[in-house]
């Protein structure tokens, strides 16, 4: 399986930091956000990588990965924050088959491999990844009953159940059908959101819950959490 890390947007929630860099850049305690997601996706078996960020930092990002890490690594660039479905669709030409999508401000710690041999075997199309959090607005949501999805929806503002949906989607090649039907949201981007629940509709949509520890870093709250939780644990 590939995989692919986002690391474009415009990160106007750590702003004003991300008014002259990346916010993928900024630290995790010792190391830049982006190795956090790359990690994830290498220590589950996942090493030909593709990363997708502006036309401004994506140069940063091949010196930093190269260094560090030992993956076969393709780059992309993403001209204009158009959302996240957007930039999975620039991935068109680098996935084959089943590939992981890994948003670049999220910190997942978990072993995968069970939940990646429940989607390769299964016939689903797309597996998203639960985790119960306390603050569910400010996240994709997911109501559940039994085994299946029943509702997905974007942050809503009076969220029916605590399970966010995590920056992690397997998906098959099929994904690429689908995107070009999607419409953009208020805010003027493609929503992942809306991809899955395409998925959904069709039946075609199945989940793990994360027993892990999961980050969203995008925020200044989540970064000095995440931060603590990795000096605590080094
Ligand atoms: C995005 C997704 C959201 C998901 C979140 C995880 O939100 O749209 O569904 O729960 O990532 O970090 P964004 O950070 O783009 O607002």
């Amino acid at each position: 399986m590939k995989g692919v890390v986002l690391a474009g947007g415009r990160g106007t929630r750590l702003r004003p930091m991300t008014d002259v860099m990346n916010k993928h850049v900024l630290p995790v305690y010792d190391e830049p956000m982006i190795f956090y997601p790359v990690r994830t996706l290498i220590d589950n078996g996942i090493s030909e990588i593709l990363v997708i960020s502006t036309p401004e930092h994506i140069g940063g990002y091949i010196q930093l990965l190269e260094e560090e890490f030992d993956a076969d690594f393709s780059y992309k660039v993403q001209k204009s924050p158009e959302g996240i479905a957007h930039a999975v669709r620039l991935a068109e030409d680098f996935v084959d088959d089943r590939f992981a999508v890994v948003l670049g401000d999220n910190i997942v710690i978990d072993d995968l491999s069970a939940s990646i041999e429940r989607f390769e075997a299964s016939d689903s199309d797309c597996m998203i990844f639960l985790k119960e959090v306390s603050d569910p607005s400010r996240y994709g949501v997911a109501e559940v009953a039994g085994d299946e999805v029943v509702d997905i929806t974007e942050k809503p503002a009076e969220p029916e159940t605590n399970n966010a949906v995590i920056g992690l989607y397997l998906y098959t090649d099929e994904v690429f059908d689908r995107i070009p039907d999607l419409n953009k949201s208020d805010r003027g981007e493609l929503e992942i959101t809306d991809l899955n629940e395409s998925y959904l509709d069709d039946g075609r949509l199945t989940y793990s819950v994360l027993d892990g520890e999961w980050f969203d870093v995008g925020t200044p709250d989540g970064l000095l959490k995440a931060s603590r939780f990795v000096a605590e644990d080094a």
